[in-house]
């Protein structure tokens, strides 16, 4: 099997970790018998600037007629806002409809630190980030101004994202059970918390809520426990508890918000990664920004986009590929003897990716 896979490296120091996306591609052992082709691809602020198109038609179209999948590496956005400029990640959720955005959160047993091994499932699509906001005059009275969103839930993208997260949640099980390991999850069967607030918001939430409830009880998802839980109280037991979960399934807001804080968990930003997936479409993407604070000095961690190289893997059914990818990753983090300087050491990110794919 051939993979095309598309190359959008962005900003910063994108350009200087999707280089090694590829390159681990390039080393899998060819007993796996697949083959990489790459096509590269523009997008982000200084794409913007050149062109004025932050993510321009042709990359879009590229991916669509062409590719397989796609790395992503990071883009700078301005914080104040440009004219005509957006932020070309979300455009391309939208155009390719990848409704989800995964991230799993993992430790892989360095010293003195405390085993986690979640996977963070977010709708992509909808809820407040529908962007339906009007201002309009206080008309209570009181004088100055409202403003309100809307925060939208549908049947259809609840269930969806639940029925992906009740399969990752097989999926891991799998392969915790094909490897004979003790699952670092505290738990002795897989396990789904949906996350929500329907307490307050009985409508939208109740509606996310019980759809994903309804998704979760079909028949091949009867080895998985199912709980649910408060977003406010879940940001609690995360930090207090992270070993406790294992799949985690939430709105767009919650889940961004949860998303980011887990990764606060495991040490560095430059470890943990993403991946934006579709029915049949996947773009890894690690969770950083593109760090202009140490761009261009060779030293931002690879690991991220190496995870993420191997979560878009998972997504396009090549799960053997990304199991050598990651074991290579936490064997390197496990010795601990060639690390970034966000890990604490002072290994080059060529250093640190020539580790991985040594043991690779
Ligand atoms: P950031 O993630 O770029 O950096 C935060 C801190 O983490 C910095 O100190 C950085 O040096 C460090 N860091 C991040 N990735 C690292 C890696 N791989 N290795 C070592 N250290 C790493 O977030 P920040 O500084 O808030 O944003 C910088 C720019 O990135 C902004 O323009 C922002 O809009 C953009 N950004 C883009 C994202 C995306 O493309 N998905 C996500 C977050 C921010
Ligand atoms: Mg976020």
């Amino acid at each position: 099997r051939t993979l095309r896979i598309g190359l959008i490296p962005g900003d910063g120091i994108g350009r200087e970790v999707i280089p090694a996306g590829r390159r681990i591609l390039e080393a899998l052992p060819t007993s796996l018998g697949l083959k990489f082709s790459f096509v590269d691809l523009q997008a982000g602020f200084e794409t913007f600037e050149k062109t004025g198109a932050a993510l321009p038609d042709v990359t879009v179209e590229t991916l669509k007629t062409e590719c397989d999948g796609a790395l992503f590496g990071a883009v700078s956005s301005p914080s104040t806002a440009v004219k005509g400029y957006s932020s070309p990640i979300v455009a391309l959720r939208k155009k390719l409809d990848l409704y989800a955005n995964v991230r799993p959160v993992k430790t892989a047993g360095e010293k003195g630190v405390k085993p986690i091994d979640m996977v963070i499932v977010r709708e992509n699509t909808e809820d407040l980030y529908v962007k339906e906001e009007r201002t309009f005059d206080d008309a209570t009275g009181r004088g100055g101004k409202v403003a309100e969103a809307v925060k939208r839930i549908s049947e259809f993208a609840s269930h969806r994202i639940a029925t992906m997260a009740g399969e990752i949640a097989l999926r891991r099980q799998k392969i915790r059970d094909a490897e004979g390991a003790a699952s670092s999850s505290i738990h002795s069967q897989p396990m789904v918390t949906i996350t929500h607030k329907s307490n307050v918001l009985s409508q939208t939430d109740g509606l996310f809520r019980a759809t994903a409830r309804a998704a979760l009880a079909a028949q091949r998802f009867g080895s998985v426990a199912v709980e649910e839980q408060i977003v406010d109280s879940m940001v609690y037991k995360l930090f207090r508890q992270p070993e406790y979960y294992d799949v985690i399934v939430a709105p767009n807001l919650y889940g961004d918000i949860l998303s980011d804080g887990a990764a606060a968990l495991v040490g560095s930003l430059g470890l943990v990664p993403s991946a934006n997936v579709g029915e049949s479409f996947a773009i890894g993407e690690p969770c950083h920004g593109s760090a202009p604070d140490i761009q261009g000095q060779g030293i931002a961690n690879p690991i991220a986009t190496l995870r993420s190289t191997a979560l878009m893997l998972e997504f396009l059914n090549e799960e053997e590929a990304a199991a050598k990818i990651y074991a290579a990753v936490d064997a390197n983090l496990a010795e601990g003897k060639l690390l970034s300087p966000d890990l604490g050491g002072s290994a080059k990110t060529e250093e640190v990716l020539q580790d991985v794919l040594r043991r690779l």
